[in-house]
């Protein structure tokens, strides 16, 4: 019997017009071109106009997103946007992106996970899917990760660029196997014992101000590996799939030696990573619908193909998703 499946329809992205490159970057503090890309393989990022809000960049993108579907906007009834940079405390940038859009039926909410936001909200999208609550969703990552950057911290200054990404996700009939289209299986974690290893100084409860973020960057790096290789190794299981099955690997793009070494973990060749890093740096929830977005449009993600979405982030959260395009 057939069962309702979550299938992506469409994916779009957007990123702010001003480039800011290493060179740039080692003008305002003690670093280097050298030092940046040897550590992180980051060459450049990109950086919001001072009147460009989170919402705006996830607008964009939602509306990429649902035209390339070819879906219009009102037959979206769910909006989940992945976001640790709102536009404001409260409302829900969703719904600012809900209004927006012209929709005034269904839910939308944010989701916040940090670096894994977006798998965070795609596995959530999926439950209400599969489950009949909602039909079509759109599941948006967007960041303004600038905005709560300390720009005299070079140890973190340099890392986070700020974009957007969307997927229009729908709930189709469909088989259970692994062959049909959409999410296969999801898993998400996280451990907040690590919480103080990457955070923000800030929030309305504590500071009564939005804070900056700070990291303990070899702690970080330490858990990276080994915890986002464990929750890959676990959704792989869930789907009785191999590693080798897997046609592209779609990593949140934090750094490229997290990413290589995730690779090499897992038994994964280093040619099938869809790698954006070197160009947007980690625009946190915003990074896999961004590397998606470019990796289908320049024609490597084709229909058919087995494509492993994973990330980690703030918390730690961590998790993976696994879908067949
Ligand atoms: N330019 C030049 N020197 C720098 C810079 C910089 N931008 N930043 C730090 N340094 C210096 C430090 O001051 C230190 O100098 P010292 O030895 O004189 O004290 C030296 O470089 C080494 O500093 P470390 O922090 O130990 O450098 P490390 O080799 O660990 O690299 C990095 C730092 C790149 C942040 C690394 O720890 C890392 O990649 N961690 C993962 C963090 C990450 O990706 N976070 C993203 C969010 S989480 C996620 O998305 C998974």
């Amino acid at each position: 019997m057939s069962k309702l499946r979550s299938v992506i329809k469409g994916c779009g992205s957007y990123l702010p017009e001003k480039v800011l490159t290493n060179h740039d970057l080692s003008k305002i503090v003690d670093t280097s071109d050298e030092w940046i890309s040897e550590r992180t393989g980051i060459h450049q990022r990109h950086i919001a106009a001072d009147d460009e809000y989170t919402s705006d960049l996830g607008l964009v993108a939602a509306r990429r997103a649902l035209e390339d579907a070819d879906i219009p906007a009102s037959d979206v009834d769910l909006i989940i946007l992945a976001t640790s940079t709102p536009d404001q405390t409260f409302p829900a940038t969703a719904t600012t992106i809900q209004a927006e859009l012209g929709i005034h039926e269904g839910a939308a909410f944010d989701v916040q996970a940090v670096c894994s936001g977006f798998v965070y909200a795609l596995a959530t999208a999926d439950s209400f899917l599969k489950s009949g609550q909602h039909k079509c969703a759109l599941v948006i990552g967007s960041e303004t990760f600038s905005r709560i950057l300390d720009w005299t911290d070079r140890g973190t200054c340099v890392l986070f660029g700020d974009g957007a990404g969307a997927v229009v996700v729908c709930a189709e009939e469909a088989g259970e196997t692994p062959d049909n289209e959409g999410i296969i299986a999801s898993r998400l974690r996280s451990d907040g014992r690590y919480r103080d290893k990457l955070y923000v100084d800030g929030g309305p409860s504590t500071t009564q101000s939005a804070g900056y973020l700070r990291m303990n960057g070899r702690e970080v790096f330490r858990h990276a590996v080994s915890k986002i290789s464990g929750v890959i190794e676990e959704t792989l299981e869930i789907a009785g799939l191999d590693v080798e099955e897997i046609d592209w690997f779609v990593p949140h793009q934090a750094n490229k030696r997290i990413l290589d070494g995730t690779a090499r973990k897992i038994g994964l060749l280093p040619e099938k990573i869809v790698i954006t890093v070197d160009k947007h740096g980690n625009t946190s929830a915003a990074s896999i619908p961004l590397a998606l977005d470019i990796a289908v449009k320049d024609g490597r993600i084709k229909k058919g193909d087995l494509v492993l979405m994973e990330a980690m982030g703030g918390g730690f959260t961590w998790g993976a998703v696994l879908v067949r395009w």
